[in-house]
């Protein structure tokens, strides 16, 4: 049996067939899907019978695990996997995951449990492909920005919120972190380049929160243009592995009050790496409960 990959769009998603990942994968597979991974940025495989361990099991073979979040609680029992669930939050807002950290997770697998009638896609956007877009003056402004990342700003949080939305944000802010990392990111496996920008990023190095906010607009406009964007409607039984240094995602909040949920779980990344060579550093908060550091 061998591996095929049906790319879904011209820059971002494939389909994966031909491998069973219900089942430990040998390391010619491995190699095989780490490759398709660099490649597409996205990998949807159909018929997946996995629980929380053997989704685990699977994204183990692409690294060391994190745990859940650096603040937010597991699923019970099981301390390395995130409920994505419509009861606790709704995530839509474009974002990177986890980049107020110094070592963001390098990839993320997103496994179906609850899937609503209609809607509930999740939006994943190449960061690479939006860098190539970037006209001539831009990429060269680009090239030499550095951004503020942090969990602690106001980011889809209206100005009233009930106790429960309180609660869940107080949790979310229970430590603050704020990590500098380059506005382009050169991907380590690949040399290619990326916007590393996302929700988290708040401000860029150098400049006011009103000019920050300016040009991180016109940057994340290149993220967002729907020909970098795999719009994935979900099937019962899937799972989505995505790589977290190249992309960003968005859940769409368009199926009104029916649950939806999805486990989510992300491998350890390591420090993030500018176009010169200088990687990324902290400010404030240390993740080191919640992730090791890739090599
Ligand atoms: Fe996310």
């Amino acid at each position: 049996m061998s591996i095929e990959i049906q790319k879904v769009t011209a820059n971002i998603g494939a389909r994966v067939s031909g491998v069973d990942i219900n089942k430990p994968l040998d390391e010619d597979r491995t190699t095989a899907l780490r490759e398709a991974l660099n490649v597409h940025k996205a990998l949807v495989f159909d018929d997946v019978h996995l629980d929380d361990e053997g989704q685990e099991a699977f994204a183990r073979h692409f690294g060391d695990l994190t745990t859940a979040h650096p603040t937010v609680s597991a699923v019970d029992g099981a301390p390395n996997v995130l409920p994505v669930d419509s009861e606790r939050g709704r995530a839509n807002h474009w974002h990177t995951d986890v980049t107020f950290v110094l070592n963001p997770p390098q990839a993320s697998t997103l496994r179906s449990i609850t899937i609503p009638p209609y809607g509930g896609e999740t939006l994943i956007a190449s960061s690479a492909a939006a860098y190539r877009d970037l006209p001539e003056p831009l990429r060269v402004l680009a090239d030499t920005l550095w951004a503020e990342h942090t969990n602690d700003y106001d980011y889809a949080v209206p100005e009233e919120i009930d106790d429960e939305r309180a609660a869940q944000r107080a949790q979310f802010t229970s430590i603050k972190f704020r990590t500098v990392h380059p506005v382009v990111r050169v991907h380590p496996l690949t040399g290619e380049r990326g916007l590393f920008i996302g929700g988290f990023a708040q401000r860029i190095v150098g400049l006011s929160t009103g000019e920050s906010r300016k040009i991180l607009d016109i940057l994340q406009a290149y993220v967002t243009r729907p020909e970098n964007v795999l719009r994935w409607r979900w099937s019962p039984n899937q799972l989505v592995l995505f790589d977290n240094r190249i992309t960003q995602h968005y859940a769409i909040d368009n199926y009104d009050d029916q649950p939806r949920r999805l486990n989510r779980v992300t491998v350890a990344g390591d420090i993030p790496v500018g176009i010169e060579g200088k990687e990324s550093y902290s400010i404030e908060g240390d993740a080191s409960h919640y992730t090791s550091v890739a090599e």
